[in-house]
Parts: structure tokens; sequence; C-alpha cells
């Protein structure tokens, strides 16, 4: 089966994936992506933790984790990365490839370009040295969830379970003076999105972010949110604007 997540949740119930998960290969091979693929749909589409997939998969936690993880690396391509090198993204983390941990994806210079010179920012909330959008930003170290947010804030935050708690903060830095813009996978199914996106001003982008060093698109589609917003959904055809 040859076929991106967003094609195969779009397409396939949760009992089908299932299906599709079972008929894979039981070991890693490249059949085996058929497998990973299903899993990111029911993990990113029906909210399923790792461990609950492990346990209806009947597989260990940590060859599900393992998995996904080289699954969701951008670079990853299911028809030409080789496989010893999509071993080398999920088990070393120091890898010289780009790092498989989706919180570390870098937002695209030309979406950043085209929101950046509307809303002028004056810092990046989560970032590192190497990938800051701004002069001014914090880091993992300093902890930008505890810190004020101020002023005119990019936030692309680490897209793992924490994503929630990001989101809540950039909805509350809002209410207190701050304008948020933030860049979130469009999972409008999530109680992140309907406890605060919907509040903002919610832009659906047209297409799929190529994020960091990716040489494929992002497996899920993307919005950006504006806190604090008027409640309104736009369609938005960034790249139509030059
Ligand atoms: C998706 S990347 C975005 C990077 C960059 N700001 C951009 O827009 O391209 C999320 C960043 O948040 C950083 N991060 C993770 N936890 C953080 C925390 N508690 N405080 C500040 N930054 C954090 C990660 O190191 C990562 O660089």
């Amino acid at each position: 089966m040859k076929a991106e997540a967003a094609e195969v949740r779009s397409v396939l119930s949760e009992d089908q994936l299932w299906a599709v998960s079972d008929s894979a290969e039981a070991d890693i091979s490249k059949a085996g992506w058929a497998r990973a693929r299903a899993w990111q749909a029911l993990r990113d589409t029906w909210g399923w933790k790792n461990r609950e997939i492990a346990q209806r998969a009947k597989k260990s936690d940590s060859l599900v984790s393992f998995v996904l993880k080289a699954a969701d690396n951008p670079k990853f391509d299911p028809d030409q990365t080789p496989w010893e090198e999509a071993y080398e993204w999920a088990t070393n983390p120091d890898s010289v490839h780009f790092s498989s941990d989706t919180s570390e994806w870098a937002t695209p210079t030309d979406i950043f370009a085209a929101l950046d010179s509307e809303f002028q920012f004056t810092i990046d909330v989560c970032a590192t040295a190497k990938n800051a959008k701004c002069a001014k930003y914090f880091t993992k170290a300093q902890d930008g969830l505890s810190k004020d947010w101020m002023g005119s804030c990019w936030m692309n935050p680490p897209y793992g379970d924490e994503i929630g708690k990001w989101v809540e903060k950039a909805y509350e830095s809002g209410q207190n003076g701050a304008t948020v813009v933030c860049l979130v996978p469009a999972r409008v199914d999530t109680d992140w999105f309907w406890r605060f996106c919907r509040f903002g001003e919610v832009r659906f982008l047209k297409g799929r972010l190529r994020f960091g060093e990716a040489t494929a698109s992002a497996p899920f589609p993307s919005a950006v949110v504006i806190f604090p917003g008027e409640s309104k959904v736009r369609w938005w055809e960034w790249r139509a604007q030059g």
C-alpha cells in the first residue's frame, strides 16, 4: 500500500486502519511502512497513544515508538529512503541527519517571512539558538512556558503531547495584551483546538508545509492561529501573496 497518512485517514475508518496495520509484515521491513502510516493516522486523527497502539497491535511499546519516529521524520520517503537510514534517524538522536524529533521542525522561511511582514515579531517563544526566528527568543533551558509573553510573539511549538500547554499559554498571553501567532497542525478534533484555537483567528493553509531541512511535505495539514482574534476562520492561500 502506498499512501500518505492523510490519504489513509480520509478514506479508511478506524477499524479499516487496523486491518491495514495487521496485514502488514510483522517484522520491520519496507512492507511495514504501510503499517507505520496507518499507525500515524490512528495517533494523529484518532488520538491513540503509542502505548495503546502497541497493546492493540500486540507489539512492544519500543517497536511502535521506533516505527513512528522513523516515519515522522520529514525526510522520510517510503519509496526512496533506505531502511538503514530510517533506522539511524530513529535510534540515534545525535545522528548527523535531521533529527527525527518532530518537536524540532523549523518553520519554513517563506511562510515565516509572510507573517513577519504582517506582524513584525519581537520574540520567538520556543526556539534554539540555531532555529530562532527572532533576535530575542526563549530556549528549552529557559523554559518559554514559564515566561511572560509580551509584544508580537511567534510560536511554532514542539508538536508532542505538550502542544496543548503551548496553545493555552498563547491564548492566555493574547488575553493579557500580547499578540501571539501560532503555527500548529490543523487538528480540529483535538481538545486544544476546541478550547483555545476556535477563539482566535484561524487561518487554514492550502497545501502542506515543508519543515526544516525536509525534502518531503509534512504528513499533516497546518493552520496559523492568531491570539487575540475574532473567532473567525480564513482559508489562507499565503503563497499567492507573493
Ligand atoms: C517546532 S520548533 C520551532 C523552532 C523555531 N522557533 C521555528 O519557528 O522554526 C520548537 C522549538 O521549541 C523548543 N522548545 C521545546 N521546549 C521548549 C521550552 N520549554 N521553552 C522554549 N523552547 C522550547 C525546541 O527546542 C524547538 O527548537
